[in-house]
């Protein structure tokens, strides 16, 4: 099929550049006449009788083209007119670039009437998020709809005391799709090519030109050396040996500020405790935590963020070999904290016992940390919203409103006693890295890395940081309902988390 890429343009009311295309609600009786401006008497005529006729009725997504020989015209169905937001506008701008063909020609004037600034930045950002595929392993000319593919133009018309806001939106919008594309390319790649070192080497090579961000890798040999026993426990099977990335944006900074570390497993087979083979290939997504991580930093560098944010990648793959670990295995982790290993296949949890405990090095205001972690979260919440546990309810209620804003929806998880008290129970070691029953598998492995938070303050005063962990196994690749992304990774939460970081939390 041929592919359509997107240039977007902003203007106030003028001539209509190629199609014009005309938003419309369920129960409109006609369009607005300044969205009919210039418009040729046979397209109008045809408008008239069809809203005439009721042979439109302006549910979402339906779409008709009308031709003539002064030019074409594109009706594009909203929905209800009272149930137009920044959501559904958002969806519509996704859908409405989905279904864009060559057909409907190579520049499109969009004239939405009477809509908000918000919603009008919620449609080009919805346009923006589709306008993505992942094509580098098809080979170039072997496809025959090639000669299909096509840049359009499209332009959004729009009433003056909207164009500086829906200008700068816009602009925006594509900075931040630059981090989220880099973390569904990131997730899309294969794990033959993506491995811990090979996204290292990409963190640097991106970190290379940029004055605002420092990377450091710590390799193998010195994640041995300085004990991060978890890391090094869960990829030591692999001969691409595991590593963990540091991204420092503003370093110089002084203060507390955001620290946001990110589960990399490049592929999980399971270990010893091997997978079944149906489906095991999407666990080349298991490092969407990363994948976010590094969406993230490229936004806020895009956006020109001046605070201080630091991303910590936890990076190994999982594989069952002569050298890898097994289920008995009790492993000592940066904290000093000791591990029973009882399932090689929670591995998530092990990487990020050094990552979360690293993270506090670094003068965090909060952590957050982001895993494609369990099975069962995608059990309860399916593919439409990430679990969320959180030990400070200021951090997750912000959490929570960024992820509403974006769209990308965060639910509240509960962390109790109960499931931290499960997770020590090991006969020999500190915890064990598996719950006592199945029941409740999100929870235990959320209340498990409570344990690699760190506290500060002395006395009274002594506190665990806080923090937040993001459970996104069901929301980071494989919902049908995600219309800003076609299939593979979503990218899932670096809007939620540039949006909450940029808004100063
Ligand atoms: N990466 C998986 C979690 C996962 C499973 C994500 C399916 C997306 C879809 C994780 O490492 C894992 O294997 N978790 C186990 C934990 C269990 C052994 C306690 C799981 O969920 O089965
Ligand atoms: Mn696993
Ligand atoms: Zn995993």
């Amino acid at each position: 099929m041929g592919w359509i890429t997107m240039n977007i343009s902003v203007e106030s009311f003028g001539k209509i550049m190629g199609t014009l295309v005309l938003p419309f609600n369920k129960g409109d009786d006609g369009i607005d006449s300044t969205a009919l401006s210039g418009l040729g008497d046979g397209l109008v005529g045809q408008l008239t009788k069809l809203f005439a006729d009721k042979d439109v009725t302006g549910k979402a997504g339906e779409r008709l083209t009308l031709h003539s020989p002064d030019g074409k015209a594109m009706l594009w169905g909203m929905g209800k007119s009272g149930e137009r937001n920044v959501d559904s506008c958002r969806s519509s701008g996704a859908k409405f670039f989905a279904g864009l063909k060559k057909r409907h020609g190579k520049s499109l004037t969009v004239r939405p009437v009477g809509w908000s600034s918000e919603e009008l930045a919620a449609f080009a950002e919805g346009m923006i998020m589709r306008d993505y595929k992942y094509d580098h392993y098809k080979s170039k000319g072997n496809d025959d709809d090639e000669d299909d593919d096509l840049s359009v133009d499209v332009i959004i018309q729009c009433a003056d005391e909207h164009l500086d806001s829906l200008s700068a939106s816009a602009t925006r919008s594509a900075q931040v799709a630059s981090g989220v594309f880099r973390a569904r390319d990131l997730a899309n790649a294969p794990p033959n090519d993506l491995y811990p070192m090979a996204y290292a080497d990409l963190a640097v090579e991106w970190a290379s030109d940029k004055d605002s961000v420092k990377v450091t890798i710590i390799d193998y040999d010195e994640a041995v050396k300085l004990g991060m026993g978890g890391l090094v426990g869960v990829g030591m099977g692999s001969s691409r040996k595991p590593c963990m990335v540091i991204f420092e944006m503003n370093a110089d900074i002084e203060g507390e500020a955001p620290v946001i570390v990110g589960k990399g497993i490049t592929f999980d087979t399971g270990g010893i405790s091997i997978k079944p083979s149906a489906s095991m290939d999407e666990m080349k997504f298991d490092m969407h935590g990363s994948a976010t991580v590094f969406g993230l930093m490229q936004a806020l560098e895009e956006t020109g963020h001046s605070g201080r944010v630091t991303g910590i990648s936890c990076m190994a793959e999982n594989m069952p070999d002569a050298a890898a670990q097994r289920p008995g295995d009790v492993i000592t982790t940066l904290s000093g904290k000791t591990v029973e290993i009882l399932n090689t296949d929670a591995e998530g949890r092990l990487v990020l016992s050094d990552g979360l405990w690293m993270a506090a090095d670094y003068n965090p205001s909060y952590i957050v940390d982001l895993a494609t972690l369990t099975g069962a979260i995608v059990i309860a919440l399916g593919h439409e919203a990430t679990g969320m546990w959180t030990n400070d309810d200021d951090l997750g209620k912000a959490l929570v409103a960024a992820g509403d804003h974006c769209g990308e929806l965060v639910w509240p998880m509960p962390l109790t006693e109960a499931f931290e008290k499960e997770m020590k129970d090991s006969k020999i070691a500190d915890l064990r890295n598996l719950g006592t029953t199945r029941w409740g598998g999100s929870n235990t492995a959320a209340a498990y890395l409570k344990n690699f938070v760190q506290s500060r303050g002395e006395g009274e005063d002594k506190k665990q940081i806080p923090w937040a962990h993001l459970d996104i196994a069901g929301t980071a690749w494989g919902a049908k309902s995600n219309v800003l992304v076609a299939n593979g990774g979503t990218g899932i939460h670096v809007r939620t988390l540039h949006h909450m970081i940029s808004e100063g939390l």
